[in-house]
C-alpha cells in the first residue's frame, strides 16, 4: 500500500478539545470557532456532545450551539450520542451526522460511559438504528486502541471485533483512538494492520492524542498503510475527563504542515486554521501547544 494522495481532515477541537477545557467558553465563542473550522475549508467538524451535563458539563450547551450554526453546506457537523437520550438531543439540532463511541477496555468503558463493552455496543447499535431510520451519517469510536489509563495494554483482538461490530451496526468509519496518546509508530502501524485486515482501509480513521508526543509519528506510520482519514483538533486541544493524564489531540496545524511536505492534499486554508486557533488561544487564555503554529507565528511576526 501507498501514502494516499489526499487526507480528509475530521476536527474535533470543538468538542473533545473543548470537553477537556476547565476554563468556560461561551455559546457564541463556541459558534464562531466552529464556523472559523468549517470555513477553512475543514469538511467535517466535531461539534458537540449529547451526553450528560453531569458528567462532562463543558458541552451542556450542545443544544444551542448546534440549532445557531450557521451550517456550510457540504461541511458536516458530527456530534457524540452515547445512547438514545443522546439521540434524541442530535434529532432536534437536525444533526446531519452522529458518533457512537465504545473503549477496547473494560475499566474505561465504566469509567467514560458507566458501562460494560458489551452494554455499550447494544447501546450503540439502538442508536445506529435510529440514526440510519432518519438519514444520519454514522461513525464509531473505539477508545484506548493503543492503551488503556486503567488496564495498561489492550488486546488487539478486541479492537478488531469492536471495529467489526461498529461497521455492521452501520458506521460508515470506525476511528481508532489512542485516547492516553501513549502509542508509538510501530504499534500503532501494526493495530491498524490488525484492524485492516478485516476492515477496509478506508474505513479507518486515526484520532490520536499527543500526550507522549508521538502523534505525528505514528500518524506517519499509518499514512504508510495508505490510512486517509485524520482526526484533529485545532491548537492541539483536548482530552477526556475520563483518561487521566491524556493531553490534547494532535494539533490540526501540526498535521496540515506534515501533509503538505509530504505532498498531500487536504485543500484546507492552513492560514486560516491558524487564525482559529488564535481565536480560541485567546478565549482560552493559553498558548498553543502546537509547534507549528508556533513556529509560523513567530516567523511572521518578525
Ligand atoms: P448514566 O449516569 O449511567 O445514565 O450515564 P443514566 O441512564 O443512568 O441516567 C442518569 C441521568 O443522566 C438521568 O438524569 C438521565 O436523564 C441523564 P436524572 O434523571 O438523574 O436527572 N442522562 C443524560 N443527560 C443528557 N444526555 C444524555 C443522557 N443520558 C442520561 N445522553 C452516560 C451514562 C453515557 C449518559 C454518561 O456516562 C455520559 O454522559 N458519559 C459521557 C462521557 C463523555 O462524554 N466522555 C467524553 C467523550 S468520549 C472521548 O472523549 C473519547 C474520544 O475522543 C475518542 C478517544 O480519544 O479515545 C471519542
Ligand atoms: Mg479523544
Amino acid at each position: 500500500m501507498t501514502m494516499p494522495s489526499k487526507v480528509r481532515i475530521y476536527e474535533v477541537g470543538p468538542r473533545d478539545g473543548l470537553q477537556a477545557e476547565k476554563q468556560s467558553v461561551s455559546t457564541e465563542e463556541k459558534i464562531e470557532l466552529i464556523e472559523r473550522l468549517a470555513e477553512a475549508g475543514i469538511k467535517s467538524v466535531e461539534s458537540g456532545a449529547f451526553v450528560s451535563p453531569k458528567w462532562v458539563p463543558q458541552m451542556a450547551d450542545s443544544v444551542s450551539v448546534l440549532s445557531k450554526i450557521k451550517r456550510k453546506q457540504g461541511t458536516s457537523y458530527p456530534v457524540l450520542t452515547p445512547n438514545m437520550k443522546g439521540f434524541y438531543g442530535a434529532l432536534e439540532v437536525k444533526a446531519d451526522e452522529i458518533a457512537l463511541f465504545s473503549a477496547a477496555s473494560e475499566t474505561f468503558s465504566k469509567k467514560n460511559t458507566n458501562c460494560s463493552i458489551k452494554d455499550s455496543l447494544k447501546r450503540a447499535e439502538e442508536v445506529a438504528e435510529a440514526g440510519i431510520s432518519h438519514g444520519m451519517r454514522i461513525r464509531g469510536y473505539i477508545s484506548c486502541a493503543l492503551g488503556c489509563p486503567y488496564e495498561g495494554e489492550v488486546k488487539k483482538d478486541n479492537i478488531v471485533e469492536l471495529a467489526k461490530a461498529l461497521r455492521e451496526m452501520g458506521c460508515y468509519e470506525v476511528s481508532l483512538g489512542d485516547t492516553i496518546g501513549v502509542g508509538t509508530p510501530h504499534k500503532a502501524k501494526e493495530m491498524l494492520s490488525a484492524v485492516a485486515s478485516e476492515v477496509p482501509i478506508s474505513e479507518l480513521a486515526l484520532h490520536f492524542h499527543d500526550s507522549y508526543g508521538q502523534a505525528l509519528a505514528n500518524i506517519l506510520a499509518c499514512l504508510e498503510l495508505g490510512v486517509s482519514t485524520i482526526d484533529t483538533a485545532v491548537s492541539g486541544l483536548g482530552g477526556c475527563p475520563y483518561a487521566p493524564g491524556a493531553s490534547g489531540n494532535v494539533a490540526t496545524e501540526d498535521v496540515l504542515y506534515m501533509l503538505d511536505g509530504l505532498g498531500i492534499e487536504t485543500d484546507i486554508n492552513f492560514d486560516e486554521v491558524i487564525k482559529a486557533g488564535q481565536f480560541i488561544c485567546e478565549v482560552l487564555g493559553r498558548k498553543t501547544t502546537s509547534k507549528v503554529a508556533q513556529a509560523y507565528v513567530s516567523r511572521t511576526n518578525n
